[in-house]
């Protein structure tokens, strides 16, 4: 062969090749492995829930990064049209100490609501003291989705304490604030008022297990909460309820993984539903607490395996999905195209 001829050879199989694989293999998401955004950097939102807004999903967590001031808390916010690729939009939260609640003050689980009667965006989060006494909710606004989000006020909700809190809004647009009260040894579902401001009394649903990560989703006609035990950044048996409505009767809980001790190392955070032209599709955002070096918490993304008043995690495996179809792969299967 002529020399020439051999290096082009070898330049089309090194080069060419290899990139119209990959291009034609979509990204996976790979549970507990480190994720990255797309300009490298780790994915740093812990804690996290997620709004759609038009074709585009906003990614909202706690940034833990060591690097940044230890005097405030961060929220990051990362965007993505495919939920495979998400681009880093800046902090939409970066606050000081608001209530003097002194070192190692607490800022968790961020959840962005928007609101169609003043077009303005909500953020809750947990805020609380070192000690974890001071139990409220914080609330702050932004006209902008990425924010900067400006603190408004804290208070406890329904007059009660409130530390793990969840977001869930339903399919006719109501939203809702989940959070966990311990006095009462358990949690509550409430209706947040039109401008997303403040909860409504009473309370829609209060759901007598002391539970805390939770999350909420409505799909194909029934109701779904998940919590996980009180056991702090350590993992355990996450549980689920159903119900048919939101306000009851609710189910008694169950594993939504009993072939793992711990849900496979992950604690609930979100769930996120995917009404695609194919499918829909619910996917199960966990945190895989690293309580030694918070920022180097994992995610455990995983899609549920959902049939009527059955809910469950399965093994966690790196998969895909089309997010305008709904439609998702586990990796060992033909991945279906990318946009
Ligand atoms: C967990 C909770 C986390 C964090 C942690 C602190 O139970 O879900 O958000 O508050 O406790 O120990």
């Amino acid at each position: 062969m002529h020399p020439f001829v051999r290096l082009l050879a070898g330049f089309l199989v090194c080069v060419v090749l290899p990139r119209t694989v990959a291009a034609a293999t979509p990204p996976l998401i790979t549970p507990g492995a480190e994720w990255r955004d797309t300009q490298g950097h780790v994915i740093e939102a812990h804690g996290g829930g997620i709004l759609q807004v038009g074709r585009t999903w906003y990614w909202f967590g706690e940034d833990r990064n060591p690097s940044l001031d230890p005097e405030k808390r961060y929220v990051s916010c990362y965007s993505s049209r495919d939920l495979l690729h998400w681009k880093f939009r800046g902090h939409a939260l970066a606050l000081s100490d608001p209530e003097h609640l002194g070192p190692h003050w607490v800022l968790e689980r961020p959840k962005v609501y928007y609101s169609k009667s003043t077009h303005q965006f909500v953020m809750y989060v947990h805020l609380d003291d070192a000690r974890y006494k001071y139990a409220r909710v914080a609330v702050a606004r932004s006209a902008r989705i990425t924010g900067p989000y400006l603190f408004l006020r804290s208070f406890r909700p329904l007059d009660s304490e409130s530390r793990d809190i969840g977001q869930f809004v339903d399919d006719d647009g109501q939203a809702y604030l989940i959070f966990e009260s311990r006095p009462s040894g358990g949690f509550y579902v409430a209706r947040l008022s039109p401008d997303r401001l403040s909860v409504e009394s009473p309370a829609i649903a209060f759901l007598d297990a002391p539970l805390e990560g939770g999350a909420l989703f409505h799909y194909q006609g029934m109701y779904y909460v998940l919590g996980s035990h009180l056991t702090g950044w350590r993992p355990n048996p996450n549980v689920y309820a159903t119900a048919p409505n939101l306000t009851g009767p609710w189910s008694t809980f169950r594993k939504i993984a009993p072939a793992s001790p711990d849900t496979y190392g992950a604690q609930s955070t979100f769930t996120l539903k995917i009404t695609g032209t194919k499918a829909t599709t619910v996917i199960f955002l966990g945190d895989i607490w690293n309580p030694k070096s918070l920022s180097d918490s994992r995610y455990l993304w995983m899609p549920l395996t959902i049939s009527g008043d059955h809910l469950l995690l399965p093994e966690p495996q790196p998969w895909t999905i089309n997010a305008s179809q709904g439609l998702t792969r586990i990796a060992a299967q033909p991945v279906p195209p990318a946009r």
